[in-house]
């Protein structure tokens, strides 16, 4: 991917032309004054904005579309959930002996926009399902998937199983009837699995029984282990989509091939 020459400064960063005749120092307001020492502190100590030039300043194909802004919108439902989580966390009791269905209740019902968080992260659990698969959908139907973007690929594909784990474990946490029942089940058909089936039960049940443990497994799945490894897997993705670049859209490219090919050349 050919590199784009280095922007120039915002323009608030760069320094005022001096007037025709004048000898002083260009004048600038304590904001920008203020604005350009820290960046310029942080700058060098960090070395950072090399690192931020690359990652902002890419060409991007011609005829890219609303399609591809599919990935981005899976990342913000993710920093959502991520957001929300954590409120519901600070209320949140993982206990099976009526902690986990009463602490549902109080942000429910008394928590200050407790219902709204709550709403935020069971509704925004279903928003990023479905931008995951259209987002997929996009690249599979661009062929985005090929040469050289199989490990974008592969990488995508493990996020949607994590993103997928998190709606399966975050069920169970409400602890009522619904969720009780439905997780039994579910654990029940992971059982079934060939080879790592009963393994991946006994892992998630945390022994071989629905217990008092499974509740706090569920949990730490949910909240720690699973999310912790999408924000991981995002960097990873973000990372190859930035060194690689975005595939051009399929009909530019069969656009811009000859419209046939050259003649063979004769021994
Ligand atoms: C948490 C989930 C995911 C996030 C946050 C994410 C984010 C992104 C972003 C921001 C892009 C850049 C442009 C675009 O939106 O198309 C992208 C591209 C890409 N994604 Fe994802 N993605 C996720 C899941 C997936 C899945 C499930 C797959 C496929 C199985 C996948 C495969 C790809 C590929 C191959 C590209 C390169 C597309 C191109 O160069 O045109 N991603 N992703």
């Amino acid at each position: 991917m050919p590199r784009l020459p280095a922007p120039p400064l915002p323009k608030v960063l760069q320094p005022k032309p001096k007037r025709p005749g004048t000898t002083s120092a260009p004048e600038r307001g304590p904001l920008t004054e203020g604005a350009i020492s820290t960046v310029d502190w942080l700058d060098e100590r960090m070395s950072l904005s090399g690192g931020i030039r690359w990652m902002l300043f890419r060409k991007v194909p011609r005829g890219i579309n609303w399609f591809y802004t599919l990935g981005s919108a899976t990342m913000f439902a993710f920093l959502s959930q991520a957001v929300t989580g954590v409120f519901l966390a600070m209320y949140y009791q993982p206990s099976p002996t009526g902690g986990a269905y009463e602490s549902i209740r109080y942000i429910t019902d008394q928590a200050f926009l407790g219902q709204f968080v709550r709403g935020m992260h069971k509704w925004g659990a279903s928003v990023m399902v479905i931008l995951i698969f259209l987002h997929m959908a996009r690249v599979f139907f661009f062929g985005a998937y090929k040469y050289p973007r199989e490990l974008t690929w592969v990488v995508g594909v493990t996020l949607l199983i994590l993103t997928l784990v998190m709606g399966f474990t975050g069920y169970l946490l409400p602890f009522d009837q619904r969720s009780y029942w439905a997780t039994i089940v579910g654990v029940n058909i992971n059982g079934t699995g060939p080879f790592i089936g009963p393994y991946l039960s006994d892992f998630l049940r945390s022994g071989p029984e629905f217990g008092a443990n499974t509740l706090s497994r569920f949990y730490a799945i949910h909240m720690l282990l699973v999310p912790g490894a999408i924000a991981a897997l995002i960097g990873l993705h973000l990372y190859l989509i930035m060194k690689l670049g975005i595939s051009a859209p399929p009909w530019l490219k069969a656009e811009d091939e000859p419209e046939s090919a050259p003649e063979p050349v004769e021994a």
